[in-house]
């Protein structure tokens, strides 16, 4: 642990719109993690789109400064709209990028994964491709609870709030459970 005293996530949001389920989503796991947890959000807003000619010239500071965050963290916390079925371009294109050598950032790392999208599934689909990009990263990402929030333009208010109790309840229990599951990982280590 980075902190003797507590376990430092940061959060990762694959949508930029202001108004987003899914940053939504994860300002309730913010508001839900338990107290021995520090949360802060990445602003992958101004990443350019990956260009291996640019990063021969070095990493943007935008980059750099993800990188450095990655780094510093305990665990990951992506927040994973579904696109097309797959994970958002914005989210992928900020992984890519920080996932290029040396010293690549999310080997080792725990994370969790939530999830927000208009349909049924709830971006399942995406959050499965992006725990099959975990594979080749080298991370861990949390089994259980899975949060997947369907028919997200049902589950929250004009403010932003998650009304569904059910869906409080699963990122409640994954806050917990993503603090153990960095603990076990980081004795092992
Ligand atoms: C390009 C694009 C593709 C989408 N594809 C899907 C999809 O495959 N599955 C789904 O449930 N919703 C899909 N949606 C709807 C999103 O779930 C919805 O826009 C959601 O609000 C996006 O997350 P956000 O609120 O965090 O921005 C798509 C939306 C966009 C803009």
């Amino acid at each position: 642990m980075s902190d003797p005293g507590g376990i430092s996530v940061l959060g990762i949001c694959g949508s930029l719109r202001k108004a987003s389920y899914n940053m939504a989503t994860l300002r309730t796991a913010i508001a839900l993690k338990p107290a021995n947890m520090a949360v802060t959000v990445a602003d992958i807003s101004q990443i350019p789109p990956y260009n291996e000619d640019v990063r021969a010239e070095g990493f943007p500071p935008t980059v750099e400064t993800l990188r450095r965050q990655i780094a510093a963290a305990d665990a990951l916390l992506f927040a994973c709209p579904e696109y097309n079925y797959s994970m958002s371009g914005v989210l992928k294109n900020a992984i890519d990028w920080a996932s290029r050598p040396p010293d690549q950032p999310f080997a080792g790392k725990p994370c969790a994964i939530i999830g927000a999208a208009a349909g049924m599934a709830g971006s399942a689909r995406a959050q499965y491709d992006l725990r099959r990009s975990c594979v080749f990263l080298d991370m861990h990402p949390l089994n259980k609870p899975e949060v997947l929030i369907g028919q997200a333009q049902t589950k929250f208010d004009a403010n932003g709030k998650l009304t569904d109790e059910a869906a409080r309840g699963f990122i409640r229990d994954m806050m917990v459970n993503l603090a153990a599951w960095a603990q076990q990982i980081a004795k092992k280590a």
